[in-house]
């Protein structure tokens, strides 16, 4: 299961990132947590996090052009939704993962599986 957005919350830790103000809308903040790369996206004041990996060839996808609650690889157009981190066009068929990001404080919180 790579939605960790619907994950129990007993599996997860809420790790610090930014404060809100460094993540503008149309922003992206590039970031590894436990070796893992992961971006998050500001789309219209929603925050998205998710791993910066194709599963397509392993390609960045951070940088990909988004299309209303998707990113599109730019290497060779494969689609995933960004709230479930489902592959939903090909050349890939395997998810990537999606983590669910709340506000704390006004610092922005990511949900990683516990180590
Ligand atoms: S590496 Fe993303 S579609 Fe090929």
């Amino acid at each position: 299961m790579l939605n960790y957005r619907i994950a129990d919350g007993e599996s997860l830790e809420y790790l610090n990132i930014c404060p809100l103000e460094e993540i503008s809308s149309g922003e992206r903040l590039f970031f590894e947590i436990h070796d893992q790369p992961i971006v998050l996206i500001n789309i219209a004041g929603m925050l998205y996090a998710i791993g910066d990996v194709c599963t397509h060839d392993n390609g960045p996808l951070g940088d990909g052009e988004i299309e209303e609650k998707s990113i599109i690889c730019p290497r060779h157009g494969a689609r995933f939704d960004l709230e479930t981190g489902r592959a939903v066009r090909l050349p890939a068929i395997q998810d990537i993962p999606a983590y669910p990001v709340r506000v704390v404080d006004r610092v922005v919180q990511i949900g990683v599986p516990k180590k």
